[in-house]
């Protein structure tokens, strides 16, 4: 995939003229670069060598073989739900498979990880980290069972490029959607949402329980065999037995 995006990043850029595209072949983490930008622009990196994931994990970017993308956005309600929205929407309008979201936003293919989305606010600025697994075809042996791309998954390779361009077009749309719409059809999308046996990894322990929808903030109310409800308000969610 390195030639493909290398080469088309000029396509991206007439895609979107109006838009700031910032490319690096290589960099540490897109995070920091469009920490530095504002809302509208688009970082996208060839490799990473300091990829950030969620809870303080690192995101294995290998050079030429997945998406690396920051974009800078408004902040609003929901948009870490909208954008796993929108990671959905892009794989299936360009390779053409339906993925499930693992609330909050784990993009899932056959039960395994195909793309990761991390947000931070910054001076008012949300900061969209979207990594998609796209041509690899093995990963590191820690990540090998949690882990698929699109060209692992469908035996075929992915134009990373026509994948950038629904993305940033798809994350303009539901980052933009209502929130009761984003709930609506998170709930559709995501296995997870409701009627899921889940394990849930908490601050303070770990509990199992039966999903039993979103709040209205978007939080995942988990309930636990004795009845009780609990509201999960950040990740750590997995399917039980796993
Ligand atoms: C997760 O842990 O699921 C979130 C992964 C987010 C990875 C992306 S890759 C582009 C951007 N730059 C980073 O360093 N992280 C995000």
């Amino acid at each position: 995939m390195s030639p493909d995006i290398h080469r088309d990043i000029h396509r991206m850029r007439r895609e979107f003229p109006e838009r700031r595209i910032d490319y690096y072949p290589t960099i540490d983490s897109t995070m920091h670069a469009a920490a530095a930008c504002p809302v509208g622009t688009v970082v996208i990196a060839e490799e990473q060598t300091a990829g950030i994931g969620r809870h303080g994990h690192s995101w294995h970017s290998e050079a030429g073989r997945g998406i690396y993308c920051s974009m800078v956005l408004e902040p609003a309600p929901v948009l870490t739900l909208a954008l796993g929205l929108a990671v959905a929407d892009a794989i299936a309008s360009t390779a053409g498979v339906t993925c499930d979201l693992r609330w909050p936003n784990d993009v899932m293919l056959g039960g395994k990880k195909v793309a990761g989305i991390l947000v931070q606010l910054v001076d008012g600025r949300a900061i969209a980290g979207i990594g998609i697994n796209v041509n690899q075809d093995a990963f590191p042996e820690e990540l090998a069972g949690t882990a698929t791309s699109l060209k692992a998954y469908t035996g075929r390779n992915a134009c990373a490029t026509d994948l950038l361009i629904a993305l940033v077009r798809a994350v303009d749309v539901f980052a933009r959607e209502e929130k009761d719409n984003v709930l609506r059809l998170f709930a559709h999308a995501s296995s997870y949402a409701a009627g899921r046996r889940v394990t849930v990894d908490l601050p303070d322990g770990v509990i199992v329980g039966t999903t039993a929808g979103l709040d209205s903030s978007g939080f995942l109310i988990v309930r636990r065999d004795d009845g009780s409800d609990t509201v999960v308000l950040a990740g750590g969610v997995r399917a039980a037995g796993t």
